[in-house]
């Protein structure tokens, strides 16, 4: 089942988000070399507890930290580590949920640390690029797949790989909802898109191949080939107005690079 939302729910999931996007771009402000992701997973709770939220992430089927910290073939879900020491040419998706007041919020970003190569800071700006192009599609009227589609034409056409493995997802009262949202797939299938409704979009993209492992630890995804992947993600509600992005952050990739 998927629910429409009402003005005053969305308002609240814009909240959650918001404080979702500031903490995001301060942990953005954290990175540099020499910083490890558990330094990052601690920062992360200390601000979620200030805004009297709760991360939404931790403990959701026994995941054990807030923030998830994937650091360059990592897909997504990689957990913090006090070994996990970021060094300058990394790049790290930082994938952080919050709830309050009943109603979540859920965001992701990649970002570099200190210089990376041309082929990673190309990988990320399309990454970026191919949400927004989702994004534009979240749209009344539209077809759920209709934002799939354009997230996999766009990424295609400039020699990407879309992960199949992971999706994005209605977003709410819980944090997974219904209807599921593929980052690849036809144009036209799918339930319609109605003023209301919020989902997540998330698309993770590889350099390699599209296809993914998950390590011992049962959580971390990393590419099977061992290139790099990024990961971008936006809570959106559809609206009468067009799509509604609720988790906006100051840090755009593409603006760090000009
Ligand atoms: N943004 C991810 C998602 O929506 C993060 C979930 S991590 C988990 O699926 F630990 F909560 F599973
Ligand atoms: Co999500």
């Amino acid at each position: 089942m998927i629910i429409l939302r009402s003005k005053a729910e969305i308002e609240k999931i814009r909240t959650s988000c918001g404080i979702v996007a500031e903490i995001l771009d301060r942990l953005v402000e954290h990175i540099r070399p020499g910083v490890s992701t558990w330094d990052l997973d601690a920062i992360s709770e200390e601000l979620t507890a200030k805004k009297h939220a709760r991360p939404a992430f931790k403990g959701y089927h026994g995941y054990p930290y807030s923030l998830c910290a994937s650091v360059n073939e990592e897909v997504v879900h990689g957990m913090p580590s006090k070994h996990r020491r970021l060094k300058a040419g990394d790049i790290i998706s930082l994938d952080y949920g919050v709830v309050l007041d009943g109603y979540y919020g859920d965001a992701a970003l990649t970002v570099p640390v200190g210089e990376i190569s041309e082929a990673a800071v190309e990988l990320c700006t399309v990454t970026e690029e191919c949400l927004y192009e989702g994004i534009s599609r979240a749209v009344s009227g539209n077809r759920l797949s209709d934002i799939s589609h354009a997230i996999q034409d766009y990424v295609e056409k400039r020699g990407y790989s879309v992960v199949r493995e992971f999706v994005g997802h209605g977003i709410g009262q819980h944090l997974h909802e219904s209807p599921q949202v593929p980052n690849y797939g036809p144009p036209g299938r799918g339930i319609r898109l109605k003023a209301g409704m919020v989902l997540a979009i998330e698309p993770m993209i590889n350099a390699g191949g599209a296809e993914v492992e998950i390590l011992e630890d049962q959580w971390t995804a990393v590419t099977r080939d061992r290139k790099l992947s990024a990961h971008f993600e936006h809570t959106v509600a559809v609206s009468e107005n067009g799509p509604l992005i609720l988790s906006k952050r100051k840090n755009r990739f593409t603006k760090r690079f000009g």
